[in-house]
This record gives structure tokens, C-alpha cells and sequence, in this order.
């Protein structure tokens, strides 16, 4: 597969990392307007999509701007995992990602996520299985660095492109360091001659580190806290003009969801989300426990509203060719 039939139309080489309870299908689709190259599904478990799990099937809803897109997989059954992405609603995707990253205790108890990582030999069976399954469609990996250090990384990655990866996108924290703490890029070129193109991922937010990322290897990045709230982050990575409306986006968001999610849930889902559209704004804290502490999606958008009205300055963000970030 040529990546870069990817990657085309010039969107930057960027994917929106894949985030349980965050990356849902409106936020995929939302930050498709703002310039993403790729976006990812939030994990889905083969085990349950095989065994036709309804709430599992409702992670894979697509909306039809949002291409290409990836759903990411996670198991550790090779069969399973190939059978998983028979599924008509798999094959609707761009491709598929294997996830080898997961830190959470209850799914490495399982032999699922990094602890793959400890397994190249049950991994590569892993990628095999579902690079046969998959067909033509491009296939990618998604790990860490190690469990508790990046001595194996690069062979891990070479396994990777041996056994049927298409790309890899690598998280430079390991295992125990969770989601906190530096990512550490030193071995970002050696991995990055395993054979297939990599994107490096941890704390990405500027044009300035996704320049020394590809200047050091990397064919591209993947953000995802860094798109929290701040969807334009792709547009900065290339310098391209933007303007967000705030109000506007959080609208299209709930409007988005209520397509495919029943109402209590929207309300919680949106509770997460609006935090991070509002987080970093000047008096928005009140307005954050608020929205938080409210009862119904009616409540949530009267707070919002409100904090809109009394700040109409801070409803739009915008940033211009040029200007350095
Ligand atoms: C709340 C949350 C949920 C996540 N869920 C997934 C997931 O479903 N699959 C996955 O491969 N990584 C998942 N990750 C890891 C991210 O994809 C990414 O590797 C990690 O957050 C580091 O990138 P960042 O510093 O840009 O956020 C999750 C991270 C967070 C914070």
C-alpha cells in the first residue's frame, strides 16, 4: 500500500490518536473540518464485535465526511482478531489499527494491548491474521516503547512491517509511564527504519514538534490530547487558516451525537468535552463545574450559552498563515 494515497489533497500527515470516550464519531467528523489526514476509531474489542455486542457496533457509527478513517482494533486471539474485521461495518472503514498500547490493568490482564509487547511472536501472528482478513486495505499498529524501557522497540517495529503492517504509530511513553510523564523520542530513527513509515506520537501540540518529528524520521504524528477542545490543532501543524466558533462547534457536536446516542449519554459525553473546548479561557471555571454538576443536556447548554454571552470575545478562534505558534 502507498501511504501516501493516504494522505492526500495536502492534509497534513496527522492522525487523530485513538481515545476511549473521546474520539467519538462527531469529534472524528468535527476535526475533519479542521484538517486531520487520518482519524481513528476509540478501541473496539474483536471478542465483542464477534460476538455481535449492539454497544460495541454503536463505537463503529461513520459519518460520511470523516474519511479516510481507521477503526482500531484490540484482542489477542489471532482468529478472532481476523474474523472481527469481516464485519460489514469494519469493512466500511479506510483500514484498520491494531492496538498494542494499552496500558489499563483489565485489558493487559487479558493478554490484550501492550501485552503484546511481550509477545512479538503471538503479536506477529496477531498482524498476520488480520492482514490476510483485511485484503488489500491498509493496516496499521499501535504501540508503546516498551513495558518498563525502549530496548526492543526497533525490532518490535521491524516485526511489524515483517508481519503485514502497513505503517506503525508509536506512543514514545512506555508502559508504566501511563499517559503522564515525557515521552522520550531519542529512539525515534532507529525505529523509523523498520521498513514502513512511522508517526510518532505523546504530547504533540505545534508546528515547531511536528517539524523536528519528520525532520528526525517520522512520516507524520498523531495527536490526542492535543486535540481536545482545540480541534485546529491540525490546522496549525500546517500552518493553514482557521477560525473555530466555539458555541458553534460544541452545537455541531451535540447535534452530531444525537444522530446515533440516546440523550443521557450525549449529556455525559458532552460534560468531558466541553471542559476541554472551554479549558484555558479566562472566568470559564465556573461555567465548567457548572456544566459538569447539570442534570440535563437542556442545563449544560444554558450554561454555555450563558458564558458565551457574557464573554462574546472568546467565541471564535482563529489563527492566520504566518503566524508562528
Ligand atoms: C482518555 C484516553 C483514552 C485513550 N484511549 C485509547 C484507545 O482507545 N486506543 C489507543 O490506542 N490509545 C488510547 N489512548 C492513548 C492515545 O491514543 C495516545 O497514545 C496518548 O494519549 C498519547 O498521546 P497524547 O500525549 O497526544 O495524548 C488513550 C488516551 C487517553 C488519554
Amino acid at each position: 500500500m502507498d501511504i501516501n494515497q493516504l494522505f492526500q489533497n495536502g492534509a497534513s500527515h496527522s492522525i487523530l490518536a485513538p481515545m476511549a470516550g473521546y474520539t467519538d464519531p462527531a469529534f472524528r467528523s468535527i476535526c475533519r473540518q479542521f484538517g486531520v489526514g487520518l482519524t481513528v476509531t476509540e478501541m473496539v474489542s474483536s471478542k465483542a464485535i464477534v460476538m455481535n455486542n449492539s454497544q460495541t457496533k454503536s463505537l463503529l457509527v461513520r459519518f460520511p465526511n470523516d474519511t479516510p478513517s481507521f477503526v482500531q482494533i484490540f484482542g489477542h486471539e489471532p482468529s478472532v482478531m481476523a474474523d472481527s474485521v469481516q464485519i460489514p461495518e469494519i469493512q466500511a472503514y479506510d483500514g484498520v489499527d491494531i492496538n498494542m498500547g494499552c496500558p489499563v490493568k483489565k485489558i493487559v490482564k487479558n493478554g490484550d494491548g501492550s501485552a503484546l509487547l511481550e509477545n512479538p511472536k503471538l503479536a506477529s501472528q496477531v498482524i498476520s491474521a488480520v492482514k490476510n482478513a483485511i485484503g488489500s486495505k491498509p493496516l496499521s499498529v499501535k504501540f508503546r516503547l516498551g513495558v518498563s524501557s525502549d530496548s526492543n522497540v526497533a525490532d518490535f517495529a521491524k516485526m511489524c512491517a515483517q508481519s503485514g503492517a502497513d505503517f506503525v504509530t508509536v506512543h514514545f511513553r512506555t508502559r508504566n509511564q501511563m499517559y503522564s510523564g515525557e515521552p522520550d523520542f531519542s529512539t525515534l530513527s532507529s525505529i523509523c527504519k523498520c521498513g514502513v513509515p512511522v508517526f510518532a506520537n505523546g504530547n504533540i501540540a505545534t508546528q515547531q514538534q511536528y517539524k523536528q518529528l519528520m525532520e528526525l524520521g517520522a512520516y507524520g504524528v498523531a495527536i490526542g490530547r492535543g486535540a481536545l477542545g482545540r480541534p485546529y490543532v491540525f490546522c496549525q501543524l500546517t500552518n493553514t487558516p482557521y477560525k473555530m466558533d466555539v458555541l458553534e462547534t460544541i452545537l455541531t457536536h451535540i447535534n452530531l451525537l444525537q444522530q446515533f446516542l440516546p440523550q443521557r449519554v450525549i449529556n455525559n459525553e458532552m460534560k468531558k468535552h466541553i471542559a476541554f473546548y472551554l479549558k484555558g479561557m479566562r472566568n470559564a471555571k465556573q461555567t465548567v463545574v457548572d456544566v459538569t454538576q447539570s442534570k440535563s443536556l437542556q442545563e449544560v447548554l444554558h450554561h454555555v450559552v450563558a458564558f458565551f454571552q457574557q464573554n462574546p470575545h472568546l467565541q471564535v478562534v482563529e489563527g492566520n498563515v504566518g503566524e508562528s505558534l
